[in-house]
Formats: C-alpha cells, structure tokens, sequence
C-alpha cells in the first residue's frame, strides 16, 4: 500500500532539474536549461568552473573530454579555446552546435524565469572563484536578500563557507557524498551555522536522515534521481527537493 500525497504536497516538492533537463538535452547546455524552463522545473543545477584566463564557465566535468569534441582540463584551456568547442553532439547530433556556456550569460538569459542552483565544481583547483561569483551576482543585484532563487552548494564546504562571508544573504547549500552516511547530529548541526541545505547523495537518505537535517532548521534536496522509482523513494522520505535528470517524474505522484 502506497503512501498517497495531497496536491499540496505535491506542490511542495522543490524540482530541481540536474545539469538542466539533462535527460532530454545535452548536461549544463543553453537547451537543457530552457527545456528545464518548459518543463517547469523550480529550479536548474550548474556546474560552475573556470577557464585558464578566469572566465567563469558551465561544464560538469575537469575536462572537457566526456561532453565535447575537445580534449584537456577546463583549467588549462583559455575561453576562446573552450568557446569553439561543441557540447552538444556527444548528446545528439540534433544538438550539434551548443557551446559551454559562460555563468554570465547563463544569469542574464534565466534570472526571473527560474531559480538556480549553483555548483561550485572542484572549486580547490580555481583559487579565487568565489570571489569571481560573488562579484557576478552583485553586479546584477542578484545578492539581495530573500532571493530565493540563487542557491550556492559545493561538496567542498570551506568553499561553502567562504561563499556565505560573501554573500550573506543569498542561501548556501552543503553537498554530501556517500562518506557523509553516517553524518553525525554535531556536524549537521556545524553545517547549519552557514548553511540553509543539506544535499546529500540519494542513496544515504533516509527519513531519519530527513527528520535530523529538519530538526537543524536546513533543507534537504538529494541528488540525483534518474528514474520514477528513485524519485518516488525520495518523495516518500519527506525531502524537501529532488534534485534529478527527469524533471517530470517529480510531477508523477499518486495524488489523494
Ligand atoms: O546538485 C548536486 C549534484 O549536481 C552533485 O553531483 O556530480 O552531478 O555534480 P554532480
Ligand atoms: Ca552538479
């Protein structure tokens, strides 16, 4: 016997679509961002990164080997370099043509359309990002208080940290590999001095997980579902947010 959920639960769920819609569209893409737009996705997840002359760019991976037509690490190549290169036919060579976006360009074409996620991705090998993206955001006052639709998350939790001394009001997240399964209550709670989520891998979730993150005042939104069944494991656990390929299988629940 299943569990059932009200439309307003439902409604509660936080989606968030991974990398953008990535299961429809090339991962961390202009087309998987505007398709996470359609789909109507709360909001996208980026991986920021930057290039070897600081320019602040969207892509998942150290290298860029795996999602373009290109080889090295995004840290060694400049931004003309990364900019000639296709991200989208690795996908589907309908997406022939997609460039690695640049963060700037990703805030001035989405704000207002939908919230985002941003990934600090391996920010250690980027001394100084946090800054570069701090300064993004103000420039469009971006940095106000209450805009809940700017949320910044690393795995790398002095990034985190530094982050917030930055940007005091915007709301941090921190991510959580699989090692974190047995977090304990001191450390959420260390965590819940700067941040507002607690993202953890799905497969550590479990409601007391959910109920002990709650009771520090965070959030949780695991990452990443990739298929209903997962999805629905999550909805059932009482997260707050999913954070996932899919966007739609977090519409797809039995409602009462
Ligand atoms: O939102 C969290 C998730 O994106 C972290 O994992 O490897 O997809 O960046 P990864
Ligand atoms: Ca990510």
């Amino acid at each position: 016997q299943s569990v059932t959920f009200s439309k307003k639960d439902q409604q509660k769920m936080i989606n968030v679509a991974h990398r953008g819609a990535s299961g429809h569209a090339p991962e961390n893409t202009m087309a998987a961002f505007q398709k996470a737009v359609e789909m109507k996705a709360d909001y996208f997840e980026i991986d920021v990164q930057m290039t070897k002359d600081g320019e602040l760019v969207i892509i998942h991976d150290t290298t860029v080997n795996r999602t373009t037509n290109g080889t090295g690490a995004v840290g060694d190549l400049t931004f003309e370099e990364i900019r000639s290169l296709d991200a989208g036919s690795w996908f589907d060579e309908k997406y022939a043509g997609e460039k690695i976006p640049t963060f700037e360009e990703v805030l001035d074409a989405f704000r207002g359309k939908i919230g985002i996620l941003v990934e600090l991705k391996s920010p250690e090998l980027y001394p100084g990002i946090e800054e570069k993206i701090a300064t993004v955001l103000k420039e469009r006052n971006m940095d106000r208080p209450n805009n809940k639709k700017i949320i910044i998350q690393s795995f790398n939790h002095d990034s985190v940290q530094q982050s917030k001394t930055l940007l005091p009001n915007l709301p941090h997240g921190v991510l959580a590999g699989p090692s974190w399964r047995n977090v304990t209550d001191e450390q959420l709670k260390e965590f819940a001095t700067y941040a507002d989520y607690f993202n953890p891998n799905m497969n550590i979730v479990t409601t007391e997980l959910v109920n002990r993150v709650h009771a520090t005042g965070m959030l949780i939104m695991p990452y990443t579902s990739r298929s209903q069944k997962q999805a629905d494991r999550l909805f059932h656990l009482g997260v707050d947010g999913i954070v996932t390929d899919y966007p739609e299988h977090v519409y797809k629940h039995p409602v009462k």
